[in-house]
């Protein structure tokens, strides 16, 4: 690779950026400081389904405060990836840790309480429940008052407010999309995951999807996202990582990786520049 700034299979660390502290629903967690510290960190993880080996050691970092994205093709292991992170995959081997705590012999719900949550594929909202209950079963691991938290995800997202008592099946993608980030903010996270959240959008939605993404991240929030929309998701991210087959083959910062010839040809589309 001719690139300099593009690391080939490796976890070169980026200085973390300085971002306002204190969405009202962080709580106290946002004034620790966003020192470039870092809050996850992922070593030669192995998960694997019976002889398939989806994802096969990979490492990778992410500091406090930054948006961070793995994209890959259909299959890379992503969704692996993110579903052993939260405790959903036991990994065949590896280790993750947040705020040094190693998670890969918690169970979620222990994973959850520690702070991180995952928006999964697929949006999964309860379709038979209001916008209202979803929210609070994004919650449901904590026992202090959630008006103050609602009140902020409705901030964030005028248009649930409107259909607060609206059953989730009756909303558009996009906004079962905005239903399932923000049942996920309900759980106060000190790291949210996202995965493929533009899948089966409208561009215009995608966008939305977006600002509201870069939007928590100013807020204070660290943002591991993956995608297949790897012109989006780049362009968002302080520093990205490419998977194929299980493996990262390329890491580097967002801008670096968006205008890699490799990353280009593979992931942007050859006309876009
Ligand atoms: N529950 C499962 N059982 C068996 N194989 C699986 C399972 N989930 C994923 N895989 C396989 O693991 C590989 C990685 O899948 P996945 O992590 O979903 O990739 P991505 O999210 O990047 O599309 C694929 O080959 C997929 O078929
Ligand atoms: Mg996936």
């Amino acid at each position: 690779m001719s690139d300099k700034n593009i690391n080939v299979a490796s976890t070169g660390n980026t200085v973390g950026k300085v971002t306002s502290a204190g969405g009202p629903g962080f709580g106290n967690k946002r004034s620790e400081g966003l020192s470039g510290k870092i809050l996850l960190k992922v070593s030669d993880l192995k998960v694997s389904y019976g002889g398939i080996e989806a994802v096969r050691g990979i490492s990778f970092d992410v500091p406090e405060g930054e948006i961070v994205t793995l994209i890959g093709a259909n299959g890379a292991g992503k969704s692996s990836t993110l579903r052993s992170i939260v405790g959903l995959e036991k990994p065949a081997s590896g280790s993750i840790t947040f705020n040094g705590m190693e998670l890969t012999s918690m169970g979620t719900e222990q994973i959850v309480k520690n702070g991180i949550t995952l928006v999964p594929e697929g949006r999964r909202v309860f379709v038979n429940l209001s916008v209202y209950e979803n929210l609070r079963m994004g919650a449901y691991l904590r026992n202090d008052d959630l008006a103050k938290d609602l009140d902020w995800v409705y901030s964030l997202f005028p248009r649930l407010k409107e259909r607060h008592w609206q059953a989730a099946g009756t909303l558009s993608g996009g906004e079962q999309q905005m239903l399932a980030i923000a049942r996920a903010l309900m759980s106060r996270p000190q790291m949210i995951m996202m995965d493929e959240p533009s899948l089966g959008l409208a561009p215009i939605i995608v966008q939305e999807v977006f600002d509201i993404i870069r939007e928590i991240n100013h807020q204070g929030m660290t943002i591991l996202l993956v995608e297949q929309n790897a012109n989006m998701a780049l362009k968002a991210a302080d520093k990205g990582y490419v998977m194929e087959t299980g493996r990262i083959t390329l890491s580097g910062t967002g801008k670096d990786l968006a205008e890699n010839q490799e990353v280009k040809e593979a992931y942007l589309g050859k006309s876009r520049k």
